[in-house]
């Protein structure tokens, strides 16, 4: 068997005078194409077209931003929902996109590519300021989840938001472990008023579940910190560079200490794991969608004005606080998350008002007549409140643009709607007389 296929092989070797091509040439195959390019001046075309790309390449280095006419940016919200003032709407709609840090992966895209979305997760999201946060990253073309358990949030809050695909609302405790693929998380899930911190007090374990989530899937991690860290302060305006001075057993205590203790943890994994993080400081802020009875100083006058109760003043209304539109804060936390500094930074509004001051406001918008009423003050309130935003100014470019009394009257028409419902208020009698 074998021998006979040695000779099969005999038999079919060539013979000596048959045709048989020659062997190719090693250089043939770089040679011919380089002559045909030269014989059809295919050449010349080769070398024009990496010239231009040259030139594209270096003269617009990355994508510019989109330019989409203002009202596409705030078209996904509804007029009736959307409570940024109009200047503050044309000054924010193109929010820093640049400044990314060389991590992050939606950093610098080359012409011609259309820039992906952020995947975003904001905790807390249905609640006051979260919900007018994942507005304006909705509005920006991000993808956003919203991890909250409703402890104060509401779902009206972000119902707008239902049927659009790069929304998403999961009912969750960030007490409990999550993992989700995101770029960025916005950490804002946090009982925030007095009556509710002091039920439920969850601001530690929920922060370290946030920071693990971050570290794992490598991405950008945002604190809601609080002007409470100062405590009691005894420097005036508060620095960051204040270290404060907080009670730690008092009954503010669990959200003083609650979130001084994130601060640390939050500076802890980036330092010790390399987490990127950001940290605002954020003071007192109002706006549309607070919670109506959460013991908040302007809820709690806007709320007591428009049903005709007097205006509860704590101790003697001396003590000052500074309130913030809401959409300045949004912006300042955006500007944050996009820059390249951990901070902590104060984002706050600098104006003063005592608490009587606050009081004569409310009364100016709502009711002259509003009576005021004073209680004894609660245990370990602050006597002063007011930010240095100098930092925030100098390295976010930011600072806020809405007064209290452009800001107040946005709220109010919102607090109107959710405690009459439908009728305007003094219109029961109109409507019950028009029904008879
Ligand atoms: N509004 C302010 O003046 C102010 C000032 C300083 C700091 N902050 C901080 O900003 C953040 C947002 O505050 P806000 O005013 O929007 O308060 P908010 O109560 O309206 O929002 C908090 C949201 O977090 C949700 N939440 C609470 N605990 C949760 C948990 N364990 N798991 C999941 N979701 C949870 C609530 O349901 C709510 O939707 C908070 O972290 C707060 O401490 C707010």
């Amino acid at each position: 068997m074998g021998s006979e296929l040695i000779y099969r092989r005999h038999e079919s070797q060539p013979v000596s005078d048959s045709y048989s091509p020659k062997p190719d040439k090693p250089w043939a195959s770089v040679v011919r194409p380089i002559r045909y390019m030269l014989r059809e001046q295919r050449l010349v075309f080769v070398l024009v077209g990496i010239a231009i790309a040259t030139l594209v390449f270096t003269v617009f280095p990355t994508s510019p931003a989109p330019r989409v006419p203002r009202h596409q940016f705030i078209d996904p919200i509804p007029d009736s929902i959307s409570y940024f003032p109009v200047d503050a709407q044309n000054k924010f709609s193109h929010p820093h996109r640049v400044g990314l840090g060389s991590s992050n992966p939606a950093g610098k895209i080359p012409l011609g590519l259309k820039r992906k979305g952020l995947r975003i997760v904001v905790t807390g999201g249905a609640g006051f300021v979260g919900s007018h946060l994942v507005d304006r990253l909705i509005a920006r073309g991000d993808s956003v989840i919203v991890v909250d358990n409703f402890f104060t949030g509401r779902k009206e809050n972000v119902m707008h938001h239902f049927g659009n695909p790069n929304f998403e609302l999961i009912r969750h405790d960030v007490v409990e472990p999550l993992l989700l693929e995101v770029d960025q998380i916005y950490h804002l899930a946090c009982p925030a008023s007095p009556v509710h911190y002091k039920f439920n007090p969850t601001n530690v374990v929920g922060t370290l579940n946030m920071l693990g989530l971050a570290k794992r899937v490598g991405a950008r991690f945002l604190l809601t910190s609080t002007s409470e860290v100062y405590g009691d302060p005894l420097q005036h305006p508060q620095k960051e560079t204040y270290w404060g001075n907080v009670n730690p057993i008092g009954v503010r205590s669990c959200y003083d200490e609650g979130k001084r203790t994130a601060e640390t943890l939050t500076m802890d994994y980036h330092r010790g794991a390399g987490v990127e993080v950001r940290i605002a400081r954020i003071f007192n802020t109002y706006g549309p969608r607070m919670c109506i009875d959460d013991g908040r100083v302007v809820s709690n006058f806007v709320a007591q004005a428009l049903r005709k109760e007097p205006l509860t003043v704590y101790g003697d209304g001396k003590q000052t606080r500074s309130f913030q539109y809401v959409s300045d804060l949004v912006e300042g936390l955006m500007r944050l998350m996009e820059g390249e500094h951990v901070g902590p930074f104060n984002l706050g509004n600098p104006g003063e008002f005592t608490m009587l001051e606050l009081a004569e406001v409310v009364q100016e918008t709502i009711d002259p007549n509003a009576k005021i009423e004073f209680r004894p003050n609660t245990e370990d309130d602050p006597h002063k409140r007011k930010p240095d935003i100098s930092r925030a100014k100098e390295q976010l470019g930011w600072e806020p643009k809405v007064s209290l009394r452009k800001g107040l009257p946005l709220m109010v028409s919102d607090f109107r709607q959710r405690i009459f419902g439908d009728h305007k208020e003094g219109s029961n009698t109109n409507n019950g007389e028009s029904s008879s």
